[in-house]
C-alpha cells in the first residue's frame, strides 16, 4: 500500500508532487507523527493533535520542526492543491541521523461501514506494550506483525495486554468497557491520551456517566458486558468479541455518545475556520 495517496504532499513547508515522495523520509530514522481526520476538507481537533505532537517531541527530547501556524498554513495549501471532503492526513516529523525533515500528505483511510458500527467489531488480544505510551512514535514493527495478525484471525483491531494481564489501549484505538453500568477505561499515563477518548470522558462529565479510571484484566473480560473503541477513524465502535468473548453491542450508551461526540467534531471545525 502506498504510503502517500495524494497528488501532492508537503515537504518542510514546500508542496510537492506525489512523484517525489520517499517512503525513508518517514520509516529510516525516527518519526513522531499525528494523524489527523479531515472532514469536509477542514482538520478536525487540529490544536489538540499539534499539542500531542508537541509532547511526543519533549517526552522523545526532539526538537519542533514547525509551529502550529505554518503547521496551520501547511495543511491550507495542501487541501487549495488537492480538495478531498473525509479523508486523514499525516503529520510527521523525521530524525535520521542529522537530517530532520517534516511531511504532511493524505493516508489510505479505512472507516467502520454502518454494519460494523450496528453489529460491533470483531478484536483479539495481543501481548504487547507500547514503549513511552504517551508519544506517538512510529513503530514499524510492532505495527506490522500485528497487521498480520489481525489478517490471519479476520479481526478489526488487537486490545494491547501489558506484563501484569492487564488491557491497556488497542494498537491504533482506546478501549472502554462497560461493567454493570459503569465506564472503564486505562489511567492516562500508561496508554496514549487519545483525542477521542478525551472528548469521550467529557462528554461523559457532561451528560453524567461515570467513567472509573482503571484496566480491565484479561481474565475479567467476561465480567464486562460491552465494550468499545475510540479513535480518529472509529470514533466511538462497539465491539462485538475479543477472541472468544461477546459483548452486547445493544447498549445504547455506545451510540449516544458517538453523536454527543459528533457534535464536538462539528465546533472544532467551526473553530479552525474562524
Ligand atoms: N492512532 N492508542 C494508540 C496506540 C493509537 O495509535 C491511537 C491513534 C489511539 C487513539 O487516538 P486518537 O483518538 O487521538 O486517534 C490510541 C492513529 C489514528 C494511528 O496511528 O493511525
Amino acid at each position: 500500500m502506498k504510503e502517500c495517496c495524494g497528488s501532492h504532499f508537503i515537504l518542510n513547508g514546500q508542496l510537492e508532487s506525489t512523484g517525489s515522495f520517499n517512503d525513508s523520509l518517514v520509516f529510516k530514522g525516527d518519526s513522531i507523527y499525528e494523524v489527523i481526520r479531515m472532514t469536509k476538507g477542514i482538520p478536525v481537533f487540529f490544536n489538540d493533535h499539534i499539542e500531542r505532537l508537541k509532547a511526543s517531541l519533549k517526552i522523545q527530547n526532539k526538537k519542533l520542526l514547525a509551529d502550529i501556524n505554518a503547521l496551520r498554513t501547511d495543511i491550507l495549501q495542501l487541501t487549495h492543491a488537492e480538495k478531498k471532503k473525509e479523508i486523514n492526513i499525516k503529520v510527521v516529523f523525521n530524525y535520521n541521523e542529522n537530517e530532520s525533515n517534516y511531511l504532511i500528505y493524505y493516508i489510505d483511510s479505512a472507516y467502520p461501514t454502518s454494519e460494523q458500527y450496528n453489529r460491533g467489531v470483531k478484536t483479539i488480544l495481543y501481548f504487547a506494550e507500547r514503549k513511552d505510551p504517551n508519544a506517538k512514535v512510529l513503530n514499524y514493527r510492532l505495527r506490522s506483525a500485528i497487521h498480520q495478525e489481525l489478517a490471519n484471525e479476520q479481526a478489526y483491531e488487537a486490545f494491547l495486554v501489558n506484563n501484569d494481564n492487564l488491557i491497556t489501549e488497542g494498537s491504533r484505538s482506546n478501549v472502554f468497557f462497560i461493567k454493570n453500568g459503569l465506564l472503564f477505561t486505562a489511567p492516562e499515563d500508561i496508554v496514549l491520551k487519545g483525542i477521542t477518548r478525551k472528548y469521550i470522558i467529557q462528554v461523559c462529565n457532561e451528560i453524567g456517566i461515570e467513567v472509573r479510571f482503571e484496566c480491565i484484566s484479561a481474565d475479567d473480560i467476561s465480567s464486562c458486558q460491552s465494550s468499545f473503541i475510540t479513535g480518529t477513524s472509529p470514533m466511538v465502535l462497539p465491539v462485538c468479541c475479543i477472541d472468544e468473548n461477546h459483548f452486547d453491542v445493544s447498549n445504547t450508551i455506545m451510540a449516544e455518545l458517538r453523536r454527543y461526540y459528533l457534535k464536538k467534531v462539528e465546533k472544532s471545525l467551526e473553530s479552525f475556520i474562524q
